[in-house]
């Protein structure tokens, strides 16, 4: 087989290096790919830019199968673009992937079909948004309805603070078109957990869940970043948690995508708050999470390519996703300054993927030098039978990995 990848973070770099595991497959060429899958095994980058430059690659070179590792191109409606040539490809339609790309659209959606999700409103008035922040109960979190890369979400912890996020999201457009509407909902105590599946709008399959840690500093504290490193799988994710999130937000999820006749072949990744009063859905996104795709993966053991392939062939109710029997740790080493400005351009030296893999995302290669470029840089992803041992080995390989000006958390999995 041939794939076709497209993205260039440290998620698509995870996915290369799983995909090229399966025997059937003989090349991946990755769009546009980064330093880390340029020397992947299989692989090869190819500068494409939009959807028709993706599509007619894909027909020139007799693609067998499509993979998106971000949300753009889905909510873009790449999967119908690719449909209608007879291109084989796996995600969400266009109409479907707006369960990430519109949350106003996926708060109704999870309130039509009864999932347990905070109490909310959709606001498209900036003067209704603003009489409602003034007699609601705080703290409460606003939210710009469209894609925003991770700066969409306000946790308002005072009044004034409330206000003002209505006020620069709605009149002084700070996100664009973002936050033409916006979500204004209550905030929710607890910890998080992310649970990525798969699904064929007939079943979904959860992988093993994982745990974030968003924010820039130790204890969670700082800005909210894309994410500074991933444990899985989550120990707040009991067997009770499970149950509940299947019985109130897995199942009636599914229910949802069936009565709405959603064109929905892909993966669907929870992002869920464990709290006192039960599990909570916090957002759906219709791709794999960057980084919880370099400990989830990692821990796989069924093919990919052969669980998408079911996935295709609405087969997945006849198959299992298999998973070690193990722990993985995965932490992100970041550029100085993110997530806000930072420099590029600094070689990064010391990787030895002997007792854990680098991941690349912000890394190019040039002259035979790996070379910063980006905010986060790599993430170091080891395997271990008890959790101690995975971040032991994580942390061991990107001790010894140098760049300037690099950063990392010394407490993911802690
Ligand atoms: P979202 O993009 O909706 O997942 O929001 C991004 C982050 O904001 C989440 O990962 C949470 O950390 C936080 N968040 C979102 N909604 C809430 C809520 N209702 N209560 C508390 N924290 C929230
Ligand atoms: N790491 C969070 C995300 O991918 O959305």
């Amino acid at each position: 087989m041939k794939v076709l990848l497209i993205g260039n973070g440290g998620r698509e770099h995870a996915l290369a290096y799983k995909i090229a595991q399966s025997s059937k497959v003989e090349k991946i060429y990755c769009s546009k790919g980064n330093g880390g899958t340029a020397v992947e095994e299989k692989c090869e980058n190819v500068n494409l830019s939009t959807i028709e430059e993706l599509a007619n690659f894909a027909e020139e070179n007799k693609i067998d199968l499509t993979i998106v590792g971000p949300e753009k191109e889905l909510c873009d409606g790449i999967v119908d673009e690719f449909k209608s040539r007879g291109l084989k490809i796996f995600g969400p339609s266009k109409e479907a992937a707006k369960l990430e790309g519109s949350k106003a659209f996926s708060k109704d959606f999870m309130r039509k079909y009864g999932v347990k999700t905070a109490e909310y409103g959709n606001f498209d008035n900036l003067d209704e948004a603003l009489r409602y922040v003034e007699r609601c109960e705080i703290p409460v979190v606003v939210k710009a309805d469209g894609l925003a890369a991770g700066k969409g979400v306000i946790i308002a912890s005072t009044r004034e603070e409330a206000i003002d996020a209505v006020k620069e999201l709605m009149e002084n457009r700070t996100l664009g078109d973002a936050g033409k509407t916006i979500v204004i909902e209550e905030f929710l105590e607890g910890v998080e957990a992310s649970i990525l599946s798969i699904t064929d709008g007939e079943v979904i399959i959860p992988f093993i869940s994982s745990k974030d840690h968003k924010a820039i500093g130790e204890g969670n504290t700082g800005l909210n970043t894309g994410g500074m490193g991933t444990i899985a799988p989550n120990p707040y994710c009991t067997d009770e948690v499970l149950k509940d999130f299947s019985e109130n937000i897995m199942i009636p999820t599914l229910e949802g995508i069936k009565k709405e006749n959603l064109d929905y072949i892909g993966i669907i990744f929870f992002g869920v708050m464990i709290t006192k009063k039960g599990v909570y859905l916090l957002e759906y996104n219709v791709r794999m999470g960057d980084p919880e795709t370099q400990v989830v993966l990692p821990l796989m053991e069924s093919d990919l390519v052969d669980v998408i392939d079911s996935a295709i062939n609405k087969n997945l109710k006849n198959i299992k996703v298999l998973f070690k029997n193990a722990y993985a740790c995965c932490v992100i080493g970041a550029s100085k300054g993110y997530p806000k400005k930072y420099e590029k351009g600094f070689e990064i030296t010391g990787i030895d993927n002997s007792k854990a893999k680098t991941f690349f995302a912000g890394v190019k290669e040039e002259d035979g030098k790996l070379l910063t470029n980006g905010g986060r840089v790599l993430g170091v992803t080891s395997i271990g039978k008890t959790l101690e041992q995975a971040r032991a080995n994580a942390y061991a390989g990107i001790e010894n990995i140098k760049f300037d000006g690099m950063y990392y958390r010394k407490d993911i999995g802690k």
